[in-house]
């Protein structure tokens, strides 16, 4: 409380610490203090009447404390006041009307308190009111009339409160960047002034009463990455003119009243990553639109009208993650080309009409954790994978005729009964005329072997691959020659890098295609161990396809090496990107939360989803690398051991030093334990 005495004082902190108790009403003759900073302690009790004695005072900032009681109406007094920060107390009762005569200020923060009562009307007088955030209080009452023509707003989070009001008129914003208003009881239409809110980036209005149409003004928004304007009662058809926000990332208009098709401008969404349109009455056919959207990692249109076919262009979204177009009026067969969607989780084409089989290759898709093909007039076969083996049967109920590995469906053999009996006639004839093909194919191959194994003798010096292998689809002997001019013979010009156990070269080929090819040194007497670190390379990707995790193409091994062939990171590794500080700018606290994502996705996939455990055993920032898009994925399988589900996991330590989990350092047992502990 001495600390009052000092009357000189004009800044005064103390943030950061441990303090407990009360905040003395002593300070409140410090009447020369133009900032007092209490935040981050433990200070508990109301605060002091006192402290609106404070009339010099610009800053004060008491969040982060367990203050509780009303906000003083004192705080009136102070009018030199630009920035209040109050957040994160236990704070209940109004904020007092007199906060709104404050005419210098600037940024005002109550969130996480339990505020409750209207915010006072005239919060923006001073027309200074850059920040005002709010969010998860009991605020109700009218939405204060001033903001409604608060031209200096930039920042505004409102969220989850019970603020009452109509926002027919309010847009006129422009320095406004971000808009929180989800989940309160605002009404009224979104007014064609919101088209001049140059500066806007992402305007989230969700969970409110909002009715008539999006005002096609929005279009010209050409910063806006973000667009939440679901569960409202919006009506009227897609503006066409919302295919202008090139920077949209993020687009949410479900749960309205919109009619009419999507609009083929939405197509012109280069940036658009998740478009969720789901619960309204649109229709028309899904073609010449989205399929456009090549960066697509959730599409829901579920709960519409849509008709027509299932377009097979779908099959070119090759991020998405989850597709849903259940709930519409879709006919015809499932387009086979969607098991290209090598990295979709979840499909749902539920309650349509689809008809014909499931297609055999989505037995492929190995990403797919859950599907649901119930109520369609589906009929065959169910592909034989794992994930049908134990897909729970109601999925699948409700359709003409499937049978197959699905717990309760029929088996197939007893539905294709019928066509047996013919059959069997055949093979009865058929059987002697193809052992006979057989015996001189064999007969021929063998010969044709004999003689290229004498040219083999004749002309050593020349390259040639003892054993190329590949997992491409393609002649793997012509890549890997490719590949050997494309690097130059892996000149150090090509390399991009080198690790403890290979380095990777860029490989540009000539129609343009990127690969990175880690070459394996090549020790001579370490040659068996760096085999034996190969093949269980190589064994554990084989098994992996994850979207965050990089994809080995192929693999080839030769008489000048072993080479890995996988997709090209273009931004390299996080840890470089990290420690350069010009690139660590780009990183900003979105992307690295989706990189931690990222990373969290592909440990739990090799972890608890593979046939069996993989455990990288090296989970570093060098480990992860970054494709153009910031997606993280998983790299360098060079010490992963597939983990035996019963045996012991005794092995050489491995790793990198101050990631290694302490149990692995002294008992060499290997356990998914040590990646999370790395993690
Ligand atoms: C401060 O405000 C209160 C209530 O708003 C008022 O009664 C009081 O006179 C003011 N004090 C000073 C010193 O201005
Ligand atoms: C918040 O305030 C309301 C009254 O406005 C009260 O009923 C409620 O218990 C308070 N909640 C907490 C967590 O203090
Ligand atoms: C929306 O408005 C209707 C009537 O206009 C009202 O009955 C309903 O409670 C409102 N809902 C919300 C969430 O404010
Ligand atoms: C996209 O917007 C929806 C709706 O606001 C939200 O639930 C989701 O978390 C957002 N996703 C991203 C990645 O921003
Ligand atoms: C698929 O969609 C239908 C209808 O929209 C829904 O009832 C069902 O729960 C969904 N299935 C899954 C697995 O989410
Ligand atoms: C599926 O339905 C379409 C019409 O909706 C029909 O033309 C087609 O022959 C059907 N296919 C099968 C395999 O039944």
């Amino acid at each position: 409380p001495e600390l009052g005495s000092l009357v000189n004082l004009q800044v005064l902190s103390l943030h950061n610490n441990q303090l407990i108790g009360f905040i003395p009403n002593t300070f409140g003759n410090l009447i020369n203090l133009t900032a007092l900073y209490l935040y981050h302690n433990q200070l508990s009790g109301h605060i002091p009447q006192e402290l609106g004695s404070l009339v010099n005072l610009e800053l004060l900032d008491l969040s982060n404390n367990t203050l509780m009681g009303s906000i003083p109406n004192t705080f009136g007094n102070m009018t030199k006041l630009n920035t209040l920060f109050l957040d994160d107390n236990q704070f209940s009762g109004h904020v007092p009307q007199e906060i709104g005569t404050l005419m210098d200020l600037k940024y005002i923060q109550f969130d996480g308190n339990n505020l409750s009562g209207p915010l006072p009307p005239s919060l923006c007088v001073g027309g200074m009111l850059k920040t005002l955030i709010a969010f998860d209080n009991n605020l109700n009452g009218p939405l204060p009339s001033s903001l409604i023509n608060c031209r200096s707003l930039v920042r505004v989070r409102l969220e989850r409160n019970q603020i009452e009001g109509d926002i027919s008129k309010m847009g006129i914003y422009p320095n406004l960047v971000y808009m929180d208003m989800r989940s309160n009881n605002l009404f009224g239409q979104l007014s064609f002034l919101w088209g001049d809110c140059h500066n806007l980036q992402m305007l989230r209005i969700s969970n409110n009463n909002l009715t008539g149409e999006i005002p096609a003004s929005m279009g010209q928004l050409s910063q806006l990455g973000l667009l939440d304007l679901s569960s409202n009662k919006l009506e009227g058809e897609i503006p066409s003119a919302l295919g202008n926000l090139k920077k949209l990332f993020n687009l949410s208009l479900a749960d309205n009243l919109l009619h009419g098709s999507i609009p083929q401008e939405i197509g012109a969404l280069s940036s658009l990553e998740l478009l969720d349109l789901s619960s309204n009455n649109l229709n028309g056919l899904v073609q010449y639109s989205i399929e456009h959207c090549l960066k697509l990692r959730l599409l829901k249109l579920n709960h519409n009208n849509f008709i027509g076919n299932i377009h097979a262009e779908l099959g070119s979204l090759r991020n998405l993650y989850e597709l849903d177009l259940s709930d519409n009026s879709f006919i015809g067969a499932i387009p086979s080309q969607l098991s290209g969607l090598s990295m979709l989780e979840n499909l749902n084409l539920s309650h349509n009409e689809l008809n014909g089989s499931i297609p055999s290759s989505f037995q492929s898709m190995e990403s797919l954790t859950s599907i649901d093909v119930s109520y369609n007039e589906l009929e065959g076969p169910v592909p034989n994978s794992k994930l049908f083996q134990q897909a729970p049967n109601q999925r699948f109920m409700h359709n003409k005729m499937l049978c197959g590995v699905v717990n309760g469906l029929p088996p197939c053999n007893s539905v294709t009964q019928s066509r047996g009996k013919w059959k069997g006639y055949k093979i009865l004839v058929l059987a002697p005329v193809l052992a006979l093909i057989c015996l001189i194919l064999i007969v021929m191959i063998l010969m044709f072997w004999r003689e290229r194994k004498k040219t083999k003798e004749t002309n050593n010096d020349k390259v040639t691959q003892e054993k190329v292998f590949s997992i491409w689809s393609f002649d793997g002997a012509n890549v890997f020659k490719q590949i050997v001019e494309a690097t130059n013979h892996f000149s150090e010009m090509h390399c991009i890098g080198t690790g403890g156990y290979g380095s990777v070269y860029k490989a540009i080929l000539a129609t343009g295609e990127i690969f990175a090819v880690k070459k394996i040194h090549m020790i001579e007497d370490e040659c068996c161990m760096n085999k034996q670190l190969f093949n269980r390379e190589v064994e554990a990707l084989v098994q992996i396809r994850h979207r965050n995790i990089v994809q080995l193409l192929g693999y080839c091994s030769s008489s000048q090496g072993r080479f890995l062939i996988y997709e090209y990171m273009e931004r390299g590794d996080l840890a470089k990107m990290l420690k350069d500080n010009e690139r660590a700018i780009e990183l900003d606290w979105r992307r690295r939360i989706c990189i931690v994502l990222d990373v969290v996705h592909a440990l739990a996939y090799m972890h608890h989803d593979c046939s069996s455990t993989i455990v990288h055993r090296d989970i570093t920032s060098n480990n992860i690398l970054l494709d153009q898009e910031f997606r993280a994925c998983i790299s360098d399988f060079g010490t992963a051991k597939i983990l035996n589900i019963y045996g012991q996991n005794l092995t050489r330590l491995a790793g990198t030093k101050g990631y290694l989990a302490p149990e692995l350092a002294y008992t060499e047992n290997v356990t998914e334990k040590c990646d999370v502990y790395s993690f």
